[in-house]
């Protein structure tokens, strides 16, 4: 899942490019490289490494030009070096590319007999190649001939030295948005990556080709064969919500941004006072209404939001719920019945498996919809329905803001469908939904633990493992606290129901072992502190996290951080703020990379 950039224009390519990177980098940074149209020539250059490194060569070289392309790197075929960057060339031919070409091992073999000798390790070579091989000086013509022996998923950028002011974009199955500006065009990976230059986009979609040059833009479908027609879409979101404001690492400004981002999902959605929701058109409410069994589907945190919300269904929708990674769904052979709603959360919109088990659904029938941050995302647009979250963009690789906007989504979906099933009245989601008003403000008052979880955090770094545990609605956030954990600091950090400690992880129990324990009055408290108990018992070191006005932990806990009390039911939103805190202060204080963990990307755009 790399991150692929395009400009066609009178600004200085470079310098548009590398701002664009920049913003991409989250999707992969093992290696950059930018191609840049100048006098004549294309002029290639990469580096391993990330995009500061690039910079810092391209200081020392004069490419004036306003065509180019550039490429930040999460490595799938062949290792993250200097060779295997992107841009790669073939002849005329320079290209970017994300995705993965699963059948470039033949076509390497066949081009390889024709004589055509392959430097990288790249599937990405194989495709410049293979375009350069089609090429009879229309650049437009090779893409669409040459993508046609392709398997897999791909977006790429292709320039061509025969033709200077020409530009090629193609997507499958990779994300690709096109931008609009003023006798200038972008292409990107994603929209933020636009926002500085303009709010005018067109998300491409499968088999979608963009041909751009200095007179204009045009769009051809069905594999580039059928020009189509499509507008600029316009996006409201600002540059300057991309930016880091005076905060270290977005991720911790994405940390401290949840109250406003929380509130302004709610508003945008819901209006507490008559419990009129906003969730959907009018076509989508009315098929919802049949709806006999909810499927929720998606990654990493945004499937420990779908866990979270098992219990809203169970409870407010009274209705038949499953929760699944997306990963494994896909390889399921599921028995759909009728009225099946199937929800697929993503923050990005584009992970790889979550949009392929849409699509499996889709084509058995289900009604679709997606639960989504970004703006005209694939799953945004190829779900039946979307609703947004109102993160705004989230650049740090761990997500942290679109979690808790994801469960607002979800806790009122669960209202809705319990209505739209007779179980809840509109008078009963006014009294429900009320207390989540108030979540905002909690969040903030959790927010002001920072200081003394810096402090937990500088105690507590050079630990190698770490347990969380929680019990019903704070089971997943227990999972997602010790995900945020090892993602960011690489600590190896389990999250488990605490009621099945005593079936494994309690043999791991000694004074070495912290023991994180969520533990609000909810009516599983008294179990979970006979857990702390069981934990206090076998040595461990348990720092307890629990509600304002609960004071019996303190001589049980060797840790106790006091949170504020929400309804038992909204409580997830509260606890997960000090884990995420804590999570980031352990990474900053071991000087990790917190916002480019080792290894990740934030969107997973490839199996
Ligand atoms: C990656 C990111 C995670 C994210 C997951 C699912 O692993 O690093 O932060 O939760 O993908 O992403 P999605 O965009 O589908 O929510």
């Amino acid at each position: 899942m790399c991150g692929i950039v395009g400009y066609l224009g009178p600004k200085k390519a470079k310098e548009v490019i590398l701002e664009a990177l920049k913003r991409l980098e989250y999707r992969g940074y093992d290696s950059a490289g930018v191609a840049i149209f100048t006098d004549g020539r294309i002029e290639v250059v990469k580096t391993k490494g990330k995009i500061a490194r690039l910079e810092e060569l391209l200081k020392e070289r004069d490419l004036e030009g306003g065509l180019g392309i550039g490429h930040t790197r999460w490595a799938t075929h062949g290792k993250p070096n200097d060779i295997n960057a992107h841009p790669h060339r073939c002849g005329p031919i320079v290209i970017v590319h994300n995705g993965i070409i699963e059948n470039y091992a033949e076509l390497r073999r066949s081009l390889e007999s024709e004589g055509i000798d392959f430097y990288s390790e790249t599937d990405t070579e194989v495709v410049a190649c293979l375009i350069s091989k089609k090429y009879r000086g229309n650049l437009f013509e090779a893409v669409v001939e040459a993508v046609e022996e392709l398997e897999g998923s791909y977006a790429i950028v292709a320039l061509s030295e025969k033709e200077p002011g020409v530009m090629v974009a193609y997507r499958k199955d990779s994300p690709l948005v096109l931008g609009v500006g003023e006798e200038e065009y972008f292409v990107a990976s994603d929209i933020p990556a636009l926002l500085p230059y303009t709010n005018r986009v067109i998300p491409l979609e499968d088999g979608e080709c963009a041909l751009m040059t200095e007179r204009g833009y045009e769009i051809y479908q069905g594999g580039g064969r059928v020009k189509a027609k499509k507008e600029p879409k316009f996006i409201s979101w600002s540059p300057a919500l991309a930016e880091k404001a005076g905060y270290k690492h977005f991720m911790q400004k994405e940390i401290f941004e949840q109250p406003r981002a929380v509130a302004d999902t709610i508003s945008s959605l819901f209006s507490p006072d008559d419990g009129s929701f906003g969730l959907f058109e009018e076509d989508f409410a009315q098929v919802i209404k049949d709806v006999k069994r909810i499927r929720l589907v998606a990654c990493g945190t945004s499937y420990h939001a779908c866990l979270v919300s098992r219990y809203w269904f169970d409870r407010f929708s009274k209705i038949p719920v499953e929760a699944d990674i997306a990963s494994e769904f896909r390889y399921r052979d599921i028995s759909f019945g009728e009225g099946e709603l199937c929800i697929f959360v993503s923050q990005s919109g584009e992970t790889a498996d979550t949009l392929a088990a849409l699509r499996i659904c889709k084509e058995a029938g289900c009604l679709t919809l997606g639960v989504c941050n970004v703006m005209e995302s694939t799953i945004a647009r190829e779900a039946d329905s979307v609703v947004y979250t109102l993160a705004g963009p989230e650049i740090g690789v761990a997500s942290t803001k679109a979690f808790t906007t994801q469960l607002v989504v979800l806790f009122l979906l669960s209202l809705y469908v319990g209505m739209t099933r007779g179980v809840i009245t509109k008078e009963d989601i006014v009294q429900i939904a009320e207390p989540l008003v108030y979540i905002p403000g909690y969040i903030d008052e959790a927010l002001r633990l920072d200081e003394q979880l810096k402090e937990l955090a500088r105690k507590f770094m050079k630990k190698e493992h770490f347990l969380y545990l929680g019990r019903y609605l704070n089971y997943p956030i227990a999972l997602e606290g010790a995900l945020k954990l090892k993602e960011i600091s690489y600590i190896h950090a389990e999250g488990y129901a605490a009621g099945e400690m005593k079936h494994g992880p309690i043999a791991l129990i000694d004074e070495n072992m912290p023991v994180v324990v969520l533990a609000p009055k909810d009516k599983v408290y008294e179990k979970v502190k006979s857990n702390i108990e069981e934990v206090k018992a076998r040595s461990g070191v348990v720092i307890a996290f629990t509600d304002r006005d609960n004071r019996e932990l303190e001589g049980k806990c060797d840790y106790v951080f006091y949170l504020p009390k929400a309804k038992e039911y909204l409580t997830p939103f509260v606890y997960v703020v000090p884990l995420q805190l804590f999570a980031y202060h352990v990474a900053a204080l071991k000087g990790c990379d917190v916002d480019q963990p080792r290894n990740l990307a934030k969107a997973v755009t490839v199996e």
